[in-house]
């Protein structure tokens, strides 16, 4: 099914609508893509839509895939709305580009089918991520390693990409010895029916009701709990066991410490990190503020005296890592250590900007 989209002509993203003071990459385009969509009705795969519009990323053709549930919906694609379709291993003759966004068991059994149709498949799940001939991609942070896809690009986990976003430039000022984070992350990270409960359980409670979670294990109106994914035998859950993995993968730093505490709080949207940073050598707070303030698709907010600093709804809808609090950690000498918040949209930045900005790397032959 063709959607009526635009013609293969790249233009620059519609001006304000990408939110960065920065060019986030080198805004180099591919052809026009013959595109595929699966988990398109998903909060992903709607994110997905959103930013291919308004990066005017240049679509030839547009597929969308769901589900069962879904098939026949119609929902806002790229340029038009467009009618969602059942997935099979069909679905994927004549595309070039598959953007996934299911979980990872719908990745594991089309993705493979998808790139043995032709499509360069760019995956939001965790499937792939530490499959050693899999990049694991952050354009600000290692675009280099896109040329060396078989196929397969992965796209890391939202609060992995949030927190690289923000280690990187200052990596570059010492090397990062060890990253202490506790993370705040919104429902809607859980996807598209975790928002609605967030939704439904608020209005409930300040109606006097006592709703019973479905989607969550607990209440998460008016609450704050552990991250609802598995807990492994070592204490980690999964959330944080991918933390640690996929920034060491990403920064290609194999025995980089991190210490993740991940929690859920009661947003709709955009995670927020609190890091504890230790470098190698001394690192003022000026010359960090200055690396972040020069750093693509990150945006310092710090701004002590007016109590104006990174919160998750100032980074919602925006393409930016939000960073502020930057200040010295006193419980480590030498000036070695220093401490920040962050806050960025993880729907956007943590899944389609990023996966986008991958498209966009990706050269006619790569
Ligand atoms: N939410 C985030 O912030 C975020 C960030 C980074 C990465 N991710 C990853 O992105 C993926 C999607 O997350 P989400 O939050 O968008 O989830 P979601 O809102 O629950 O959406 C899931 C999507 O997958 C589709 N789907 C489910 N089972 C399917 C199947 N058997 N065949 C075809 N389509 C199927 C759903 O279609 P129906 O409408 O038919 O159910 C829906 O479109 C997950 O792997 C998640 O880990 C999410």
């Amino acid at each position: 099914m063709m959607s009526g989209n635009e013609p293969a002509v790249y233009r620059q993203p519609e001006p304000g609508l990408v939110g960065s003071a920065h060019p986030t990459i080198d805004l180099r385009m591919p052809p026009a893509k013959h595109l595929v969509i699966v988990g398109a009705t998903g909060a992903v795969g709607q994110e997905f839509c959103n930013v291919l519009r308004q990066r005017r990323f240049p679509v030839a053709s547009l597929r969308l895939f769901a589900s069962q549930r879904s098939a026949g919906r119609t929902v806002a694609g790229v340029n038009a709305p467009a009618v969602v379709e059942v997935l099979t291993p069909k679905s994927f003759a004549g595309s070039d580009l598959a953007l996934f966004s299911a979980g990872a068991a719908v990745s594991r059994e089309f993705a493979p089918l998808a790139v043995r149709a032709g499509a360069v498949v760019i995956d939001n799940s965790s499937a792939f991520r530490m499959d050693p001939e899999v990049p694991l991609v952050v354009p600000e942070v290692n675009p280099q390693v896109v040329g060396q896809h078989r196929g397969i690009i992965a796209n890391p986990n939202c609060s992995a990409i949030i927190m690289v976003v923000v280690l990187w430039p200052l990596q570059r000022l010492s090397p990062i010895q060890r990253v202490v984070v506790s993370t705040y992350q919104a429902a809607s990270g859980a996807g598209a029916r975790a928002l609605a409960e967030l939704e439904a359980q608020t209005r409930a409670v300040l109606a006097g009701a006592s709703p019973q979670p479905v989607v969550f294990p607990v209440p998460c109106a008016f609450n704050v709990f552990s991250h609802n994914s598995v807990v492994g035998p070592d204490g980690y859950n999964g959330e944080e066991t991918k933390m640690i993995a996929e920034t060491r993968k990403i920064f290609g730093e194999e025995s980089l410490r991190i210490a993740p505490t991940c929690m859920r709080v009661p947003v709709m949207r955009a995670h927020t990190e609190a890091l504890s940073i230790e470098f190698a050598d001394s690192v003022s707070v000026d010359a960090a503020r200055a690396a972040l303030a020069a750093a693509p698709g990150v945006r310092v907010v710090d701004d002590p005296a007016r109590n104006h600093f990174p919160t998750p709804l100032e980074a919602t809808g925006g393409d930016d890592v939000l960073v502020g609090r930057i200040r010295r950690d006193p419980s480590i000498p030498d000036d070695r250590g220093l401490q920040l918040i962050c806050a960025g949209d993880q729907l956007r930045k943590g899944a389609a900007l990023n996966a986008v900005q991958i498209a966009e790397l990706l050269q006619p032959g790569v």
